[in-house]
């Protein structure tokens, strides 16, 4: 919300974009709605010391999400709900309920892409609405919207560095600190969640590999058809070693199309998927990702390696995500 006050007169002069915020909802506060626009100390960052002020002059919560849209005349839903790698709920429902609402669906959530994409993107499709997930992989960087760029070309796969946890504590182990020690500083900076078994185990940078998958090699695939190790088992000795060689660990992400021919000879197209740490070149580009930056390199027929590099995103990167996606969904 903070972005869009901030670039709202671009919105407007550039796109004639005008907007009005009258629902927002979160698991504590419920499903709050006011067609004529919201109360702003109501849309402060939460937990906020206006939101107990606020509240008491909030509209009355409604009972879900279908009576939300309806009492916010939605033309727009933006859902950033928590990930759930299991099912993609309740995102999947809300993005659902969004789209049969008659409102364009923009999400950062990873959920809905590897659970649900085929039936939210053919659900928009009917509707003539817009189902957009930018910032769900490398924040705002254009990634899905970079295809709708490069008619007719054909992609064979990707491969690339795309959880920070991960690269942090790797780039502590190359200085010389424990696991432990290099992932409380992960934590310290503000990278790292509390539990990040998440990243370490190479879930986060999986589901962002089966989104990818998903949908821009256009085939679906659960999270157990990808192979994954995290980074849990790698020594600061194994680490430091390589980096003496020339050599860096990364937590890489890969895909790649295969074509293979079954007993009868009919030719069978698969997906070959793996998240998992690996020893890379000091001198390749992808050996030089660090922090918090991430790496995606595009293996296609046209361009042999397409390659995007985020380079330490700020902090409304996910966020500016979404504003382009509004940009993209209303103009
Ligand atoms: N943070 C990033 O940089 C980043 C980057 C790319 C993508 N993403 C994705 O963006 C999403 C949001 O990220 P985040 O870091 O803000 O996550 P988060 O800290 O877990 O916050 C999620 C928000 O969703 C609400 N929520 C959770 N479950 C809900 C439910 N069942 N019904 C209604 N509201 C619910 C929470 O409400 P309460 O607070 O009231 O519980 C909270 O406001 C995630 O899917 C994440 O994977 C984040």
């Amino acid at each position: 919300m903070r972005l869009l006050e901030d670039r709202a007169t671009e919105l407007q002069q550039r796109y004639g974009i005008s907007y009005r915020i009258t629902g927002i909802a979160s698991r504590r506060m419920g499903w709050i709605a006011n067609p004529n626009g919201l109360d702003s100390a109501l849309l402060a960052p939460n937990p906020s010391p206006l939101l107990d002020v606020s509240r008491a002059a909030a509209p009355a919560p409604h009972a879900d999400v279908h009576s939300w849209l309806a009492a916010a005349r939605a033309d727009v839903v933006f859902e950033a709900t928590s990930l759930n790698v299991e099912n993609g709920q309740p995102a999947v429902d809300h993005i659902r309920a969004a789209l049969e609402h008659g409102a364009h669906a923009i999400t950062a959530n990873k959920g809905p892409i590897v659970h649900a994409y085929r039936e939210l993107r053919d659900l928009a499709a009917t509707r003539g609405k817009r189902f957009l997930f930018e910032s769900t992989v490398m924040d705002g960087v254009p990634i899905f919207s970079l295809f709708d760029q490069l008619p007719a070309l054909r992609l064979q796969g990707f491969h690339g560095v795309l959880n920070s946890t991960t690269n942090v504590i790797l780039s502590e182990m190359e200085q010389g600190l424990s696991f432990d020690e290099a992932l409380k500083k992960a934590q310290a900076l503000g990278v790292a969640e509390t539990d990040a078994s998440h990243d370490i185990d190479g879930w986060d940078a999986a589901v962002k590999t089966a989104a990818l998958i998903t949908v821009l090699l256009d085939v679906p695939i659960r999270l157990d058809q990808i192979e994954r190790e995290g980074i849990r088992d790698l020594t600061p000795s194994a680490v430091r070693n390589a980096r003496r060689d020339g050599w860096l660990f990364k937590l890489v992400c890969r895909a790649r199309r295969t074509f293979s021919r079954n007993p009868a000879g009919v030719e069978v197209r698969g997906i070959e998927a793996s998240v998992r740490p690996e020893k890379i070149l000091s001198t390749q580009p992808m050996a030089r990702i660090s922090g918090t930056s991430s790496y995606l390199c595009f293996e296609t027929d046209i361009f042999p390696g397409l390659a995007i590099t985020e380079d330490n995103p700020g902090l409304y990167a996910t966020a500016y995500g979404m504003l382009a996606d509004l940009v993209r969904a209303v103009t």
